[in-house]
């Protein structure tokens, strides 16, 4: 038998991404691999990218350049890219960067077999298409690895929303469901495995309209199929868009009691001139409005949002409906980023903010996140809450977790597994995480 060969992989960006590595590495061990923690002695890098904002692209081609080294050292080791850069940038990467020998965009992993054959045969290899297959029913498992307590799950890709900062649309393509039965016989799969909490995935994840037996199924009727799992403790689902946040999955999360008490709802801006020219479809106070009625389903869920700071056009009184808004909601938790230019979307036409400004802008609506986050920490202390155990803590006898919130939890606990789910009271808030005592 020969050694087997390595793969070094390297996620950018969002969960999805991560997950998508995943599948790569396992249809790639169907070709041989094991996957490597360092780059050093692989003989297969692929940086699975992102495109989201400017500076994810550059990083890439800079990672890219370091390893220039490691293939003079070893002329068989074959550099890959893959995700939204490659999708979006195509050939212009091997151009660019001729260390490239693999490009594959993120509807095509499933015949990353056939281009790593063709990119070991010499070919500069690429693959960005659209095709309509599903790539994860095609990506073949390695035999039944056991898995930590906790993993992700597509369930939908792409979106058809058009916001006219965002790149998406074009780097994933058009909204897709996977059929409901696919993801529930991949949920019970990672549930022998191992897994306890599943996070459902999709850029768009409450558009998902996935086939069921009986028609289309809605995210609500998913995750109560998905309810019904033994053995599964914990459902989550990100990222939200609040025109899809539909009545049934409202009153999912107050009745639903694996669904935990937090939701990712993105606003992007409390200004609704600037929510008009993003093309969001909602104005502030209709969002405002749905947090009233998602709090009235689920009092004590958790919120967490984006912000996009100096969008084109933005003033002064804009960024401080935005501050209005985020007072109004309290978020436990905030995704921010300075608007970056996307070439090709409609936003980057238009008349740009002072960078300073925006900086500045950034700042001031980071500090009121962090302000309303530590507050909300500290009104956990005393609190009971159940948390998930995902690895041992940097302390002797230290366990760390979630809590149903998604707080960070350190829990001094010598005789827990990796896995266990256990009541604990919160004793301090610290910046980044909480600690509690187990009961
Ligand atoms: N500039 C800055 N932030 C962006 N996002 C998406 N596109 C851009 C852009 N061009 C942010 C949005 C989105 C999150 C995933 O990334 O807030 O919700
Ligand atoms: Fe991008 Fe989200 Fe808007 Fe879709 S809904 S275009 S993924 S920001």
């Amino acid at each position: 038998m020969t050694a087997p060969k390595k793969l070094f992989i390297k996620t950018y960006g969002c969960q999805m991404n991560v997950y998508d590595s995943e599948r790569m590495a396992e249809a790639l061990g169907g070709q041989g691999y094991v996957e490597t923690k360092s780059p050093d002695d692989a003989d297969m890098i692929l940086l699975n990218t992102c495109h989201i904002r400017e500076k994810a692209a550059e990083k890439v081609y800079s990672e890219l350049g370091r390893f220039k080294g490691l293939k003079a050292a070893n002329p068989d080791l074959k550099i890959g890219v893959a995700g939204c850069v490659a999708q979006a940038e195509g050939e212009e990467i091997m151009r660019r960067q001729p260390l490239v020998d693999l490009v594959v965009g993120p509807q095509s992993y499933h015949r990353l077999p056939a281009l790593e054959a063709r990119a070991r045969g010499g070919e500069k290899a690429l693959d960005t298409d659209f095709p309509e297959d599903d790539k994860f029913e095609t990506l073949k498992s390695r035999p039944r690895a056991t898995r930590g307590p906790t993993a992700f799950l597509t369930v939908q890709e792409g979106c058809d929303k058009f916001c006219a900062f965002c790149v998406v649309p074009y780097t994933r393509g058009a909204e897709v469901s996977r059929p409901a039965e696919r993801i529930l016989s991949e949920a019970r799969d990672l549930v022998e495995r191992g897994v306890r909490e599943i996070s459902l995935l999709g850029q768009n994840v409450n558009a998902y309209h996935g086939a069921g037996a009986d028609g289309d199924w809605s995210l609500a009727r998913l995750i109560w199929a998905l309810n019904g799992i033994d053995g599964l403790e914990r459902i989550r689902f990100t990222t939200s868009h609040p025109n899809d946040m539909t009545d049934d999955l409202i009153s999912a999360h107050g009745e639903c009691e694996k669904l935990m008490p937090y939701l990712h709802l993105p606003v992007q801006s409390g200004s609704d001139r600037i929510l008009k020219r993003m093309n969001r479809s909602h104005t502030a106070e209709s969002y405002l409005r749905l947090i009233e009625r998602i709090r009235a389903a689920r009092p004590d869920i958790l919120m967490s949002g984006d912000f996009i700071v100096g969008f084109p056009e933005e003033t002064e009184a804009d960024f401080q409906a935005t501050l209005d808004l985020i007072e109004q909601v309290r978020y436990g938790y905030a995704y921010s980023f300075k608007y970056s230019t996307r070439p090709g979307t409609p936003a980057a036409e238009r008349a740009q903010v002072d960078p300073e400004a925006a900086s500045e802008r950034l700042q001031r609506l980071q500090a009121l996140i962090t302000r309303h986050q530590q507050e909300i920490q500290q009104e956990m202390v005393g609190r009971e809450v159940s948390v998930l155990y995902e690895k041992p803590g940097r302390l002797e006898g230290q366990m760390v977790g979630k809590s149903e919130y998604l707080h960070a939890v350190h829990v001094t606990d010598p005789q827990a597994r990796v896995g266990d789910l256990v009541r604990v009271r919160i004793k301090n808030s610290a910046t980044h995480s909480l600690a509690g005592e187990r009961l």
